[in-house]
């Protein structure tokens, strides 16, 4: 028996050997490209970051309204400045406490490290999903879910709007989100005014549980949106 065990231990060592030899140089992860040092993601990273600031803010603007276009890291709490974003992002409080903000800021810091950056709102995105079933319509619901799939990170905001249960369509669409990326190993940042036990209860738990590898940051204090309307 223990001549086995050592046996298997041995192919498996000598496997990842094989496999180490063919791993990006640059984020150690993924697969080389072949006969590349790099990944395709490395790779499509690095000439986004080459691109002029011109060309990375017109991306800021297409996935941040113009309310948020100013968001920098810099105007946020010590938590939630997050400049290298490698594991799933809960931002949890009520409303108006500046997590849309957030995100902007954290999308701004990610387009200047060329990450492949989307923001949507989960509610907003099934709607346009429900779009293709027009009969008119040439897309179909992967080609709308695809690239939220395979995106550098995925920002989604306002997560479980809803006051009664979410909709199957909405859930089931989470649901493949948050799993397939995170099988890819690909971060998520979700904002919601409702903490995992909330969400647990109008999605369910296997969402929960997803979620629950995420690093949690809390936004407190008044709603800012008040506060700059008393100032005027
Ligand atoms: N750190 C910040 N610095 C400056 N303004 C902020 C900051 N956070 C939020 N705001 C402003 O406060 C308002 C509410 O923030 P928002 O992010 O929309 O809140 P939430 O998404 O949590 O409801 C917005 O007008 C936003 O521009
Ligand atoms: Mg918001
Ligand atoms: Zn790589």
């Amino acid at each position: 028996m223990g001549k086995e065990a050592d046996q298997i231990l041995t192919n498996v060592q000598s496997l990842r050997e094989i496999i180490s030899a063919e791993y990006c140089e640059k984020c150690k992860v993924r697969i080389k490209d072949s006969g590349r040092k790099w990944c395709k993601r490395c790779q499509d990273r690095y000439h986004r970051y080459l691109t002029s600031n011109q060309t990375k803010e017109k991306i800021i603007l297409s996935q941040v309204s113009e309310r948020y276009i100013g968001a920098n890291l810099e105007h946020l709490s010590r938590e939630a400045k997050v400049v290298v974003i490698d594991t799933d992002i809960f931002l949890y409080g009520g409303v108006g406490t500046g997590k849309t903000y957030a995100m902007a800021a954290m999308i701004r810091e990610g387009v200047y490290q060329g990450l492949d950056c989307k923001k949507i709102s989960l509610d907003e995105f099934c709607v346009q999903i429900r779009s293709c079933y027009a009969p008119m319509s040439k897309q179909t619901e992967w080609d709308y879910i695809k690239p939220l799939i395979d995106c550098d990170i995925l920002f989604i905001d306002d997560l479980g709007l809803r006051t009664k249960d979410e909709s199957d369509f909405a859930y089931v669409t989470l649901y493949i989100l948050l799993n397939k990326r995170q099988e890819m190993m690909l971060p998520t940042v979700i904002s919601s005014n409702k903490n995992l036990e909330q969400i647990e209860k109008s999605f369910d738990s296997r969402i929960a549980s997803r979620l629950k590898l995420a690093k949690v940051i809390k936004f407190e204090g008044k709603d800012r949106r008040e506060q700059s309307a008393e100032r005027k």
